[in-house]
């Protein structure tokens, strides 16, 4: 494991509101020095012609095509989705269903995730369209970080102003048309949520190597007294055998009948520092 996490920014935009609302995400997270950041797109499933139909703008050049094996690189992602009928779009529908080895493999299991998302209108999805894509999250048995209230308690109940975003992530109102562009209201939620993220996903990060740290060392302990100790008391098991003429007991027990009091002493301190430094991580 690398000593900063890395976490992958993931969307899909047809007419560029979530690219810009990712950009503001982007600046969240780069505030924090002990993340790595990486930005993707998911594959177009749609023909240039039926993009053309759908005036649909060229997409942006300078963001490369994630594919399934870059995601286990990654320790945290945060996805970006502008609804359809309220639900995530189909181009992430297809790039879940090309998951399955991964899901099978339980590559993904205790990675972090969050949402950003794009809706025509108020009502349009602000909140399914995260929904939507809680089972795929859960399937891969990933962690879902909501935006919630605490960090951006003002600009979410900011009722002065239509605005995007909710308790599941930060968001924009796109329009109708599309002519709405993500207001200053709605950028600030974003970059509120990237940074939020960012040092979520770096605390969770420096806790676990701590732990993975300790657990090493415990077992490094222990396998070490495993070599030594069984040994030490099976040579003295056996002369004790020798003198009764009663049947040898497996070296294991003789090993704990052996394991003298000063021993057991130092490896349950050892053990109680270990344990201390644990319960400071938390
Ligand atoms: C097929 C289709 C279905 C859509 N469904 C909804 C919807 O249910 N609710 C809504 O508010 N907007 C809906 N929209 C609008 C899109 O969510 C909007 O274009 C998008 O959020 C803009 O993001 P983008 O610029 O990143 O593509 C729909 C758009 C399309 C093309």
């Amino acid at each position: 494991m690398s000593t900063k996490p890395v976490i992958y920014v993931i969307y899909y935009s047809m007419y560029g509101h979530i690219a810009t609302l990712g950009d503001a995400v982007l600046e969240g997270l780069h505030k924090n020095d002990n993340v790595d950041v990486k930005t993707f797109v998911v594959p177009e499933t749609l023909s240039e012609q039926v993009l053309e139909k759908m005036n649909a703008p060229p997409k942006r050049e300078d963001v490369p095509i994630i594919s399934p094996e870059d995601l286990p690189k990654a320790d945290a992602y945060m996805f970006g989705l502008p609804t359809r009928f309220g639900t995530p779009p189909a181009q992430f529908k297809a790039f879940w269903d090309s998951t399955g080895q991964l899901w099978q493999n339980g590559e993904l299991c205790g990675k972090m995730a969050a949402t950003f998302f794009s809706t025509a209108s108020q009502s349009g999805g602000q909140e399914s369209t995260v929904w939507s894509m809680l089972p795929n999250l859960a399937h891969h048995q990933m962690l879902f970080v909501p935006l919630g209230y605490a960090k951006a308690f003002a600009q979410l109940t900011d009722n002065s102003q239509v605005s995007g975003g909710s308790a599941y992530g930060s968001g924009t109102i796109a329009g109708s048309d599309g002519s709405r562009q993500p207001s200053e209201n709605e950028l600030d939620i974003a970059r509120i949520h990237g940074e939020y993220f960012a040092s979520t996903v770096a605390q969770y990060h420096a806790g676990k190597l701590q732990i993975d740290a300790a657990a090493a060392a415990i077992s490094e302990q222990n396998a070490k007294q495993e070599d030594t100790l069984p040994q030490e008391a099976s040579a003295d098991h056996t002369a004790d055998a020798a003198k009764t003429d009663e049947p040898e007991a497996p070296p294991l027990v003789a090993a704990v009948v052996a394991e003298d009091s000063s021993k057991v002493n130092k490896r349950e301190s050892k053990l109680k520092k270990m344990m201390k430094r644990i319960s400071r991580i938390f």
